[in-house]
């Protein structure tokens, strides 16, 4: 360990906290001219550095000496600095990442960084005490379970009956989930007993299955509800595989009525702040689809990142997908000492698309416009920048170049050719706009602005969000589409209420939106952002701008529950979703760890409605599930 960097919490108030930070130089040899790059989420006040040049560009910091002095062997370098921020209580808010450049040379030398050293730090975990496995666990609990003595058993001459086109994606999932368990694939045959059957009875989504002895009833009016209906089924395998016969796969005889509280139940995954694999996606879509989500809102562009391939600018993947010191886009988050990141090519979304269509999930991509566009403004500047712009703002990420101008002719050629392969791209007869955090200040010394301004007689600097926006939804509404975005998608009051709002804030956003007779989609970050830590130890991976969310937090959710259950309003709540923001999830295993158990918890809240929902039974079918979990090595939180 030849350099080292400590952070300290000083002093600290409700609002702010002054930091030392010092840069130990434990090697034989001097550093000349050298200079540290740091990872830093939260925004260090320019004017409070104490010691040395301090840069910033998101969570991208840099420091050296203000006199280029050396850093003499078992010497140290120390400054301090504030930053307006109520007190920190996890490492994950201290210095992620750091390395160091010196002597004139371009390679990166490896700094080790030492956890922040917090003023209160807190040593307790939340532990969860699981009751014993049930015999049946299925998770959403559905709506009537009756169990049978006995049980099916799959032999040599199981098969798949013929079954209705509707079921076409279940049968192509249930073969592929039965491949990892059965020594040849399952068949079809017209004598097979497995049968995916049509009841037109049945509202969309909603099945009834029947596991007899011999026979195995899935019936649906739609593919939904053979989706649905297989989930059940393969949560009815048992947990550990066996090839062989005497130990033959066997599913409990059970008679199941079943359906979906809300139609909509989704998660979003941030692929932007990091990058996830194809494999990753399609492994979190087998989950999603076991546990019934019928929704992946795939976070596709950011600040710092551009995840989708589009003919018409290559620029976009080639500039806008990486990131690294030497980049248009410099590191972030993590991995800062080098180039980072990665894209969708058309053929990978394609086969993701299909993958999820199989399994009863629909893919709604998310290009994030006007905010959240730095990625795209870097690669497509002869577009994007306006050159005239003198408005100073800082985005939440601590960005000052990150959002479309309204006024440029550009702006308008980028998102409707962007758009045009985006939408022959994803079936879906949605598309999510983004629109959240663009900050003040922004459009507000721009010649153009001020025109456009002028010229549509607008007041607020917001009406031009609006204004995009709107051009944005008629535009999607020519292609069919109805357009998504969170909630500040109704700033500047221009949009239609044909566009549905994901309240995400808190409950009274969704209650605000909900009163101006938008339909809804809840997302409150409280109780379904599953990148909030889940305990409150200094260690615990995620964040807590939201405050800390236990899995029993996540369990207790029910969307706009002020309102009386009478309440026409609830009518406009089309579902629920949870999110993965990926600032803090550069691992498989964090991901994994975020994810888990508490995707399961949002599962039933999705599902089922609050009357229905039972925190110790839940725990118990947790519980059982658990060695599922541990047989396909997914990383889990432990209580
Ligand atoms: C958001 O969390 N910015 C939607």
């Amino acid at each position: 360990m030849s350099y080292r960097l400590d952070l300290t919490v000083i002093n600290q108030t409700d609002t702010e906290s002054r930091f030392a930070l010092t840069l130990h130089n434990l090697g034989d040899q001097a550093l000349e001219a050298w200079s540290l790059a740091f990872i830093l989420s939260r925004w260090i006040e320019p004017a409070s550095v104490s010691h040395g040049v301090l840069t910033q560009t998101g969570s991208y910091c840099t420091l050296s000496a203000s006199d280029a002095a050396a850093l003499a062997p078992n010497s140290h370098f120390y400054t301090e600095f504030s930053i307006k921020t109520p007190p920190l209580s996890l490492h994950g808010d201290g210095v992620i990442d750091a390395c160091l450049y010196a002597n004139q040379q371009g390679e990166a030398l490896p700094v080790t960084v030492t956890p922040v050293n917090l003023k209160n730090p807190v040593q307790d975990r939340l532990t969860l005490e699981l009751p014993a496995p049930k015999t049946i666990n299925l998770i959403p609990a559905p709506a009537s379970l009756k169990t049978l003595a006995g049980e099916f058993r799959f032999t040599r001459h199981t098969a798949l009956a013929e079954f209705p086109e509707a079921a076409q994606g279940s049968v192509n999932w249930l073969q592929q989930e039965l491949a990892h368990w059965l020594d040849s694939p399952l068949a079809i045959a017209p004598s097979g007993n497995i049968h995916y059957q049509t009841r037109a009875d049945l509202a969309d989504g909603a099945y009834h299955m029947l596991v007899e002895h011999d026979h195995i009833w899935l019936e649906a009016s739609s593919g939904a509800g053979f989706s649905h209906a297989t989930a059940s089924l393969l949560q009815l395998l048992p947990a550990q595989p066996t090839h062989q016969i005497e130990h033959a796969l066997c599913v409990p005889m059970v008679e199941i009525n079943d359906e979906p509280q809300y139609g909509h139940r989704g998660m979003m995954l941030d692929c932007a702040r990091h990058f996830h694999s194809v494999t990753r996606i399609k492994k979190l879509l087998d989950q999603l689809a076991r546990y019934k989500f019928n929704t992946f809102h795939w976070h596709l562009t950011d600040d710092e990142g551009w995840r989708i391939e589009i003919d018409a600018y290559p620029a976009l993947t080639e500039i806008g997908a990486w990131r690294g010191p030497q980049e248009p886009l410099l590191p972030q988050f993590s991995t800062v000492d080098r180039r980072y990141g990665g894209f969708y090519t058309k053929q990978q979304i394609r086969d993701i698309v299909a993958y999820a269509a199989d399994r009863g999930i629909q893919v709604i991509p998310e290009i994030d416009i006007p905010g959240h566009c730095r990625a795209a403004i870097k690669s497509l500047p002869e577009l994007l920048v306006d050159e005239a712009d003198r408005s100073q703002y800082r985005s939440i990420q601590n960005y000052s170049d990150n959002i479309l101008s309204p006024a440029l002719p550009g702006t308008y050629t980028f998102l409707t050719t962007v758009l045009d392969e985006v939408c022959e791209l994803f079936p879906a007869p949605f598309l999510h706009v983004g629109a959240d955090e663009v900050p003040n200040g922004v459009w507000t010394d721009s010649p153009a602005c001020r025109e456009l301004m002028a010229q549509e007689g607008y007041e607020d600097p917001f009406e031009l969000q609006g204004h995009i926006l709107r051009f944005v939804e008629n535009y999607l509404a020519g292609k069919g589409k109805r357009m998504l975005g969170w909630q500040e998608v109704v700033k500047g009051d221009k949009v239609s209420q044909n566009t549905i709002v994901m309240p995400w804030m808190n409950e009274q956003a969704g209650l605000d939106c909900a009163d101006k007779g938008y339909q809804v989609i809840m997302q409150p970050a409280q109780y379904t952002y599953l990148d909030l830590a889940q305990g409150h130890a200094a260690e615990e991976a995620g964040a807590n701008w939201a405050g800390f969310l236990p899995l029993e937090t996540v369990y207790s959710y029910r969307p706009l529950a002020e309102l009386e259950p009478s309440d026409p309003k609830l009518k406009q709540i089309m579902g629920i979703q949870c999110a993965l923001w990926c600032e803090h999830v550069y691992s498989q295993a964090r991901f994994e760890y975020l994810l888990y158990p508490r995707l399961l918890a949002v599962s039933e809240v999705c599902w089922c409605p609050p009357e229905q929902r039972d925190w110790d039974d839940f725990k118990a079918r947790l519980h059982g599930q658990l060695s599922y979990l541990d047989r396909v090595g997914l990383n889990y939180r432990q209580g």
